[in-house]
């Protein structure tokens, strides 16, 4: 069985949807409300296991009481769970996020992991003995940077979520096989695609994708830039939909070219925006 470790952010997603955003000021009745576990390289490993597939996430939950959120939710969805964080009594990174029912656009307040990493034996290359691919999101960086190096002297592929820049990222990129970005991606100096495109090439990585909601992906292999199309939905709930791509794009890449990988990974994350929450896609199993 095909194996994939997520090395990244866990989070203890408290989602509330409303009519609209609050104005200033504003008390808001939320029309629903929903917790799971949350975070780029968790709901990747998600979406990889939903397809089947083995996941290991390698992150910092710890044991306080609001880390049993996330930690049944990973449970239920057959995720194992690598916990390595260095404060496991502090409570888990929580993310307070609303979404507009009217239109799905989700806004997200959350702390990082600026206070919080992972003990220095959290990884070791013995954990990639059996993995076919490696995923990682940008978070707790010096981990990522040693696995990545390890994935390449083993010839697994690495992809990353490059969900935002962050301070340090120019380390890890030599390290990456396919970088698959989000439209807010900003790369130092760069203000477009076709900029961050540029500077990911000039840093080694051969295969580039920047996701852009609803709008098509714009996709770099083989010297060339093009297009891929994304379905037109009702969108209901964005939510997560980027993490869910990268899960996919994870799953297709090791069966397909990069291409087709985006195309497919593209219909998985746009049909997860049409259904509630970051998981409900997965009953639907219309994936498959
Ligand atoms: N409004 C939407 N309509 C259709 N598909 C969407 C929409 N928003 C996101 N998606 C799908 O999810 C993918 C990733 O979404 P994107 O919004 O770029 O990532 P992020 O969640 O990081 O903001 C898109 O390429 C598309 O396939
Ligand atoms: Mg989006």
């Amino acid at each position: 069985m095909t194996k994939g470790i997520f090395l990244g952010l866990i989070t203890a997603d408290i989602v509330y949807y409303v009519p609209h955003h609050p104005y200033n000021n504003q008390k808001l009745k939320a029309e629903r409300q929903q917790s799971f576990a949350g975070g780029p390289a968790t709901n990747a490993a998600v979406t990889f296991a939903a397809f089947g597939n083995r996941a290991a996430l390698i992150t910092g939950l710890g044991r306080h009481l609001l880390a049993r959120i996330a930690k049944k939710d990973l449970a239920e969805h057959q995720v194992e769970l690598i916990d390595s964080t260095d404060q496991p009594k502090r409570p888990p990174i929580l993310s307070a996020i609303m979404v507009d029912l009217s239109n799905g656009e989700r806004s997200i307040v959350s702390s990082n992991t600026d206070f919080r990493k992972l003990r220095p034996d959290a990884i070791n290359a013995s954990i990639l003995e059996d993995a076919d691919i490696l995923l990682l999101d940008g978070y707790y960086l010096p981990q990522a940077i040693q696995m990545a190096e390890w994935a390449r002297l083993r010839h697994i592929p690495v992809v990353l979520d490059g969900g935002s820049w962050k301070e340090g990222l120019e380390t890890l990129l030599p390290f990456v096989d396919y970088a698959v970005c989000s439209n807010v991606f900003a790369a130092p100096g760069c203000n477009d695609s076709t900029s961050v495109i540029a500077y990911l090439k000039s840093m080694g990585i051969e295969n580039i994708a920047i996701t852009r909601d609803e709008a098509p992906i714009i996709a770099y292999c083989q010297g060339k830039t093009t297009e891929v199309p994304v379905m037109r939905i009702k969108a209901v709930d964005t939510l997560g939909a980027g993490d869910i791509f990268h899960g996919a794009f994870c799953h297709y890449i090791l069966q397909n070219d990069f291409l087709v990988s985006l195309e497919r990974a593209a219909e998985v994350a746009s049909m997860s925006c049409t259904s509630l929450g970051t998981r409900s896609w997965i009953e639907q199993e219309k994936f498959i």
